[in-house]
């Protein structure tokens, strides 16, 4: 990489292997954002070609209205690579976390007999399309198996993480409806068999939920129930390898994948078929700067959003190998990742900060032996990555030749939007980089007054957006105007991040402006922890707020207040078991506090910021204006002890 200043740009040697390498794109893509976008669709496979590219009816809108396409017919049979080409080649590498368990590759050619037995025996379980199947799987070659025999008929695939709670698993299966969900008996983690089956028995407790397909994967006892459990095994034996795609019409529904907001109940965002494939497709191609013997490995679970478009479609969608990995990145040893990019040859690795900021924290010893020389391209995703975490990142994994590609995105936006081109630059540590070509962002206070460079607002997306948008929140029409398309009016996309841009244009995100705290990069919201909380006996209120974290980014704080006195340790006990239950370990609370009242405003709204201010030495600004001022003063005590 070159550097100049702070900032970094390619090399000759990058820019000439990649596929956008002249900055003149860009110009080109603002003239005509939707003619961009329809030129890209041209690539994919499509039974019949869309009429209108584009159509608006804030705050709905649609995108190659009446094309016909299916996203695994662009995987398999008419790949934009040729199945010729790609049917021999590898599809899945999976990496199991048992260091002596083989690794199983699966090349196209078998990834699409395996999906088309299983879509087959959906079919004869009675799925049909728009359908809505719920898969709670780990990070095993069925879960890409599954969603893809989802989408290769048509019915609309739920994934659920599979480290969510039995709990959790209720909530959202309850939304969808979803009549089919598929499990397995267990799965290893650090080593343990974590008993999947018996979370999902729990979960589908009060859910439509008739039929259960377990994979056999950890070989654990598990109950099977006469009639409604189904072993996956036994399905697919005598399936064909041969099932005809479902013909979609684009703006029907892809999938369903939920997320959290500022309130108590996940959000399920709903993602049509014909954008997303085409924004997948291209995001990744041009981001990733996939080539045919390009070898990916993105380490999120398939359970998020990330998972979804760049551990399963995008890379498919380009004919290359997926890695996945079963376990944990640092067990059985602390170098476990660099292992495995060595194993497998891995050329485009792409985590998130807080990896990095694990690995960091074990010290760069562990991995003096690894020279990472198949490496090209970094990525990183879900929150802010620090300088520091970028600097390691850079010279300790990508050896100072690799592009760190810095990419904000939300579940919402089905793929990458913003970060700058590998071959084009610039990478500045901190800034996420350049939005993609053919989006318009902007940056504005409340008024809607778009600001010039350096000035912190609202991050927000303008017309035509990027074929990838959720099209809707499943069955809450209110909520997917009130969250998104209100605070500048129906025709402004409203992330509910803040941003300021530099003087190039280069965004900064500075994070949520909403209820919503990532912990390891993933999503929760305060609203949702603390109705879990406030469920336990004895607690009255509570409040929940993110702290900086050293390697998590956030830590979960929680302030309580009890109806009646009880010991600090048993509160901590409590509310632990209350967020496993519920939600699940990665919403583990850090520190628990007791205090008599909460800070309010007059309406009666607890003021979590000033309660993080608390923390974080900013000012506290003018707490006159709560309605309980001396709590605050009571609360400073609390946290001292
Ligand atoms: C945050 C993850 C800074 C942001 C794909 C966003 C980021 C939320 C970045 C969405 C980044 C994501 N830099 N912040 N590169 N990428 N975020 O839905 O606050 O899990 O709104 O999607 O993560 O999280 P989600």
């Amino acid at each position: 990489m070159i550097k100049k200043g702070d900032i970094y740009y390619p090399t000759k040697e990058i820019k000439n292997k990649a596929w956008v390498k002249d900055k003149k794109i860009y110009k080109e893509a603002e003239k005509d954002p939707i003619k961009f976008w329809e030129n890209l669709a041209k690539e994919i496979f499509w039974f019949n070609k869309w009429k209108k590219g584009f159509v608006h009816k804030p705050p709905y809108f649609q995108w190659f209205t009446e094309g016909k396409i299916n996203i695994t017919s662009n995987i398999f049979e008419h790949n934009s690579l040729g199945w010729e080409k790609i049917k021999n080649k590898t599809a899945i590498i999976w990496e199991p976390e048992l260091i002596d368990e083989k690794p199983r590759i699966l090349t196209y050619n078998e990834l699409s007999g395996e999906v088309n037995k299983f879509a087959n025996a959906l079919k004869r379980l009675g799925v049909r399309k728009g359908d809505r199947v719920g898969i709670y799987l780990p990070m095993i070659p069925e879960v890409i198996i599954s969603i893809l025999a989802c989408a290769r008929i048509g019915a609309i695939h739920a994934v659920v993480f599979s480290a969510f709670s039995p709990n959790a698993l209720k909530i959202r299966l309850q939304d969808t409806e979803a009549k089919v969900l598929i499990t397995a008996d267990g799965y290893f983690r650090r080593g343990k068999i974590i008993d999947l089956k018996k979370n999902a028995d729990q979960g589908i407790q009060e859910t439509k939920v008739k039929k259960v397909i377990i994979v056999k994967r950890a070989e654990n006892k598990i109950k099977m129930e006469k009639e409604r459990d189904f072993w996956w095994q036994d399905l697919v034996e005598k399936e064909s390898v041969q099932c005809e795609p479902r013909v979609m019409d684009s703006e029907d529904t892809l999938f369903i994948l939920y997320t959290s907001g500022s309130t108590g109940k996940p959000k399920g965002t709903v993602h049509a078929c014909g954008g997303y494939t085409v924004q997948a497709k291209w995001t990744g191609k041009w981001i990733f700067d996939l080539h045919d013997n390009d070898i990916m490995w993105c380490t999120a679970d398939v359970g998020w959003v990330t998972g979804h478009t760049y551990g399963v479609y995008s890379p498919l969608l380009n004919g290359i190998p997926t890695l996945i990995y079963e376990g944990s990145p640092d067990w059985p040893n602390l170098d476990r990742w660099a292992q495995i990019i060595e194993k497998h040859k891995v050329n485009i690795f792409y985590t998130a900060p807080t990896a990095v900021r694990m690995f960091k924290k074990y010290g760069t010893e562990f991995i003096e032996k690894y020279k990472f020389d198949t490496l090209r391209i970094l990525g990183s995703v879900g929150e802010p990555i620090d300088e520091a975490a970028w600097n390691w990142y850079f010279k300790e994994v990508g050896k100072e030749k690799c592009p760190i590609l810095d990419t904000w995105w939300q579940t919402e936006t089905g793929g990458i939007l913003i970060t700058s081109l590998p071959g084009v630059g610039p990478f500045k540590p901190c800034f996420t980089g350049l939005p993609l070509p053919g989006l318009k962002f902007d940056i504005l206070d409340e008024k809607g007054k778009s600001l010039p460079s350096n000035k912190e607002g609202n991050l927000v997306l303008l017309p035509p957006f990027t074929p990838g948008l959720l099209r809707g929140i499943y069955k809450n029409p209110k909520k997917y105007l009130e969250t998104y398309w209100n605070e500048y009016g129906k025709k402004v996309y409203f992330t509910s991040d803040a941003a300021y841009k530099d003087k190039n244009g280069l965004i900064r995100i500075v994070g949520r402006v909403d209820d919503v705290i990532k912990v390891a990069g993933h999503r929760l919201s305060t609203g949702e922890l603390e109705d879990a909380i406030s469920r336990i006996p004895d607690i009255s209120e509570c409040a929940v707020i993110g702290i900086p974290d050293e390697i998590k980014g956030e830590a979960l704080l929680s302030f309580v207040v009890l109806k009646k006195e009880k010991s600090l340790e048993q509160v901590q006990e409590e509310i632990k078991k209350q967020i496993r239950k519920e939600i699940g370990p990665i919403a583990s609370i850090k520190n628990v506090y007791l205090v008599k009242d909460l800070p309010k405003t007059r309406s009666g709204k607890i003021m979590r910021r000033i309660l993080k201010r608390l923390f974080t030495k900013e000012e506290l600004g003018d707490i006159s204006t709560l309605a309980n001022p001396e709590s605050v003063n009571q609360i400073k005590k609390v946290i001292i002890q």
